[in-house]
């Protein structure tokens, strides 16, 4: 060999020992798994590893996992095929799992799906630095365990693929409710709230950096309360004084909205029995709290809630509707609904249905019923509702929504609504792309607007799911 290749070859040698290795994630599900994920970013960067795009840098890739529904994890596992042929060219990289299916799954993962070196549920991710010097000894690494505290309230997220302007800060994790359909109570563990200090703090940083929108993140965001940690069903052992000093979810909401009053807040999502009036009257009393509630119903039918252990009746489900359009008239209300649970009979269907059109829900998520292993539907119910009928009942459902989701953006036609610019338009580089209040997503003419950048914008065309209009002003939040 020449002196020269051979300095060559040494130098590329010498290069990789010392050049940063590289990480690459993905997403899938909740936005509390892309939350999540940023949290994840920031303590893997801190083991030298930098964040890329570009999946055939990666010396290693990471996959935050869903486990809500069967297709959820079938898409996850056809993705891991596909790492086959990069692990094929790139001996050292490694794969791991995090996130629901990894704490669903533990350490069959690695038998089931080869190509896994890692596995790692929601409440370990400060065992990673630990994880990954196991991994690139060789050892594959798993740690499922599940925490009481754990709120990640001390790790300041790295913001990734960021539009610069909106996002999201968890501030509780788990969920106690125990829906019988339901994977997340097994997968994320029981509910803990994060400190409310550690929630300012983060928000802190956030505006410091421009940002002009937070959505306050959890499972169940409504039973937020902070009494110095722990669990909340403890909440009922503790002293008179602390309980006193507690900060529920509509104080947390004041609090945030108060300290930072040219910041738009958004949460999600409320259930039902724990959205209070307190919380509906602190939006209404606050400019910056957007007009929008995400309260999943499931279904309009109370023999159905029943069997999906919903801690609400149809009835009380109305009543809060008609208690928040009472107190917030332009509240926008989005759904979540599962057609196909078992036993659900067309009566139960048609319940949903006219449920639906008492509501006029804005917009919503519907979902056939898919079993999941280990739940208590799982146990005791027979999953007896055809594939064709689950199909038949959810095509009526969306189109349902289809049409309530129209008659809603038709209403602001004529209308002025305030949108904060977050991004060019998919279909025009010369318009913007941000949401109203109400988070219906707004187009209309670039003009001398910025990213970030509040404006009034009069309503002049819409679809079902896009107001489009002319910016007249800056708007003054
Ligand atoms: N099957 C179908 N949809 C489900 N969801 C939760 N579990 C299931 C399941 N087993 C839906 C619910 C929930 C949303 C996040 O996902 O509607 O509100
Ligand atoms: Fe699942 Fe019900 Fe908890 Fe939502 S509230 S995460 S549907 S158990």
């Amino acid at each position: 060999m020449s002196l020269e290749l051979e300095l060559k070859n040494q130098t590329i040698s010498n290069w990789n020992k010392i050049k940063p290795k590289k990480f690459y994630i993905e997403s899938y599900g909740c936005q509390m798994n892309f939350a999540d994920s940023e949290v994840v970013a920031s303590i893997v960067s801190k083991e030298g590893y930098n964040a890329t795009k570009n999946l055939n840098d990666a010396d290693l890739i990471l996959l935050n996992t869903c486990s809500i529904r069967e297709k959820a994890e079938q898409t996850v596992r056809k993705r891991l095929q596909g790492f086959n042929k990069l692990k094929r060219h790139n001996k050292n990289l490694k794969v791991g799992v995090l996130g629901c299916m990894a704490e669903r799954l533990k350490n069959k993962f690695l038998d089931e799906e080869k190509i896994v070196d890692l596995v790692v549920g929601p409440d370990a991710y400060k065992d990673l630095p630990n994880l990954i010097k196991k991994i690139n000894e060789g050892r594959d690494a798993v740690n499922v365990i599940l925490s009481k505290e754990e709120t990640y309230g001390d790790i300041s997220p790295v913001r990734l693929s960021t539009n610069g302007v909106t996002a999201f800060v968890s501030i509780t994790r788990g969920c106690d409710n125990m829906c019988s359909f339901c994977v997340v109570p097994f997968t994320r563990g029981r509910e803990r709230s994060r400190d409310p200090k550690s929630i300012l703090n983060e928000i802190k940083l956030l505006v410091e950096k421009n940002y002009k929108e937070v959505t306050l993140l959890g499972q169940n965001v409504d039973s937020y309360l902070w009494y110095g940690g722990g669990l909340k069903k403890d909440f009922k052992n503790i002293t008179e004084l602390r309980k006193k000093t507690s900060i529920n979810f509509s104080k947390l909401l004041k609090l945030v909205a108060e300290t930072f009053p040219l910041l738009r807040v958004r949460f999600s999502t409320s259930n039902p029995q724990d959205m209070s009036e307190d919380v509906i009257k602190t939006m209404s009393n606050h400019k910056n709290i957007c007009n929008h509630i995400h309260l999943p119903v499931q279904s309009g039918s109370d023999n159905v809630l029943k069997a999906m252990n919903r801690q609400h009746t149809r009835k009380e489900y109305i009543n809060l509707i008609k208690k928040i359009k009472k107190i917030i008239p332009d509240c926008s209300i989005s759904q979540d609904i599962i057609t196909g649970f078992p036993n659900e009979t067309d009566k139960d269907h048609e319940l949903t249905l006219d449920l639906m059109n008492l509501v006029k829900y804005d917009f919503g998520y519907m979902f056939k019923y898919s079993e999941r292993p280990g739940t208590y539907a799982a146990k005791k119910y027979e999953d007896n509702i055809s594939d064709l009928t689950k199909k038949t009942r959810l095509q009526e459902i969306v189109d349902l929504q289809q049409k309530h989701s129209n008659f809603r953006t038709n209403n602001y036609i004529g209308k002025i609504v305030e949108v904060l610019i977050e991004k060019e338009s998919k279909k025009s580089n010369l318009q913007w792309s941000g949401r109203n209040q109400q988070n219906t997503v707004v187009v209309f003419d670039k003009k001398g607007f910025q990213i970030g950048d509040f404006v009034n914008v009069l309503i002049k065309n819409c679809t079902s799911a896009t107001l489009i209009g002319d910016a007249i002003n800056y708007s003054n939040l």
